[in-house]
C-alpha cells in the first residue's frame, strides 16, 4: 500500500482530491460528490487522534462509510507523537478499510497555534519528524501530511518537506499560503514548483483551484490537485472537461444529495444541514428567490421534495436547460 502513490506516478494518473472541510464534508457529501466524479480522493475534516483513541462509538461513528466513499483519506490532528501512533493503530484495523492518514499540519487559528498543534508544527521540525516516524512505525497505511508554505516565511518549506520525506511522510499537499497570512495573500504557486525539484514524494497543490481546466493551466511539476470551495453545490468541478449540469440534473443531485443526508445523520442534523448545502447548488440561479428562501426553511426531506418538485413543474419546459451557461437567464424578471 505503501506504493500506492508511486504506482499511480508510474501509470501517469491524473488524480484529483477533495479537500478536508471541517463541518461540511460528511459521508453524505462525499457520497454525493462521487455520484458525478466517482474517481475523485476524499479526505475527512479533522478528527482527533486523541478523540479517536478514547471513544470507540467516536471511531466507529467517523470511520466507517460507505463502499462508494473509498478510497478514504482520515486527517487527524494531535500534538504527541504517541497519541498520533496510537490512533493509526485504530484506524488502521482493517474493519474500517481505510485507505491512508493525513495529518493536519495547516490549520492557522491562533487557539491551536498556542498549544503547539497544526501548523506549528512547521516551527517545531522535531516533533513534526517524531509525529510522521512515530505514525509510519505504527500502521501498515501510507501517511500524508497537508501544510502550508510555511508558519512565516517560505523559505522554509523545502527544507520542512525534505525533514518529513525523511521521516517516511509518501505525500504532501501544500496550502499556497502560510500560518501567518491564514486565508489573505494572493496565492503564490512558486515555492511549491521549487520544492517539488527537492523532493521525491508526490505533491499536491491546493487553493483557489476552481476545475480540471484551471488546475492544469497551473500543474506544471506538481502531481495532482485538490479543490475545496470550488466543490459547493459543484460536483461537475472535478470532471476532466468543463460540464455544466442541465436544470434537471441539478434537481436531481441535490434531491440525492439530500437523500444521503438523512440517512446517514440523526434527524435533528439533517434537518439544519440540507439547508446549507441545498442552495450551493443555485448559485448560478439565483433568480430562483422564492425557491431558495423555501429551501432554507426546510424542516424534512419530505418537504425538501416537494419544493423540488415544485421547482421541476414550474419549469418543467427549461429542464434541460443549463443554468450556469445562462440558459435560463432570460426568466429573470418573470420569476
Ligand atoms: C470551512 C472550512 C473548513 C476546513 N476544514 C479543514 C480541515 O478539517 N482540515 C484541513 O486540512 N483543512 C481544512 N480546511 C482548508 C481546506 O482543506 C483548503 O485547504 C482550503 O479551503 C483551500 O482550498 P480551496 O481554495 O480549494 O477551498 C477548511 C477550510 C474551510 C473553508
Amino acid at each position: 500500500m505503501k506504493d500506492f502513490w508511486k504506482n499511480q506516478i508510474e501509470k501517469n494518473w491524473k488524480l484529483v482530491f477533495l479537500a478536508p472541510m471541517d463541518g461540511y464534508w460528511d459521508s453524505a457529501y462525499r457520497q454525493a460528490m462521487k455520484k458525478i466524479a466517482p474517481n475523485i480522493i476524499c479526505v475527512s475534516e479533522f478528527y482527533s487522534a486523541d478523540w479517536l483513541v478514547h471513544s470507540k462509538f467516536l471511531a466507529d461513528s467517523v470511520l466507517t462509510h460507505n463502499k462508494t466513499e473509498t478510497p478514504l483519506i482520515i486527517q487527524i490532528f494531535w500534538k504527541d507523537p504517541e497519541m498520533f501512533a496510537k490512533a493509526a493503530k485504530i484506524i488502521s484495523n482493517p474493519i474500517y478499510n481505510i485507505s491512508w492518514i493525513d495529518i493536519n499540519m495547516w490549520c492557522p487559528a491562533k487557539k491551536v497555534v498556542r498549544s503547539w498543534h497544526w501548523s506549528c508544527l512547521l516551527i517545531n521540525e522535531q516533533t513534526a519528524f517524531d509525529i510522521v516516524k512515530a505514525m509510519t512505525e505504527a500502521t501498515h497505511l501510507p501517511i500524508s501530511v497537508k501544510t502550508r508554505l510555511s508558519f512565516d516565511w517560505w523559505q522554509d518549506l523545502i527544507k520542512f518537506v525534505k525533514w518529513l520525506e525523511k521521516a517516511w511522510a509518501n505525500l504532501i499537499t501544500i496550502h499556497w499560503r502560510t500560518a501567518k497570512q491564514a486565508y489573505t495573500w494572493i496565492a503564490n504557486l512558486d515555492p511549491i514548483y521549487e520544492l517539488k525539484k527537492h523532493i521525491n514524494i508526490p505533491v499536491i497543490a491546493n487553493w483557489d483551484i476552481l476545475n480540471y481546466e484551471d488546475w492544469m493551466k497551473k500543474i506544471k511539476n506538481l502531481d495532482w490537485f485538490m479543490i475545496g470551495r470550488w466543490s459547493f453545490g459543484n460536483p461537475w468541478c472535478f470532471l476532466p472537461w468543463n460540464y455544466y449540469p442541465t436544470l434537471k440534473e441539478l434537481l436531481d443531485q441535490m434531491e440525492f444529495h439530500a437523500m444521503k443526508l438523512v440517512e446517514t445523520k440523526w434527524e435533528k442534523k439533517w434537518n439544519l444541514e440540507i439547508r446549507k448545502h441545498l442552495v450551493q447548488y443555485l448559485k448560478f440561479f439565483p433568480w430562483v428567490k422564492l425557491y431558495r428562501k423555501r429551501l432554507v426553511t426546510t424542516d424534512s426531506f419530505l418537504n425538501t421534495q416537494n419544493i423540488l418538485s415544485d421547482i421541476r413543474e414550474e419549469f418543467s419546459e427549461y429542464l434541460d436547460k443549463k443554468p450556469w451557461l445562462g440558459e435560463l437567464d432570460f426568466l429573470k424578471d418573470s420569476v
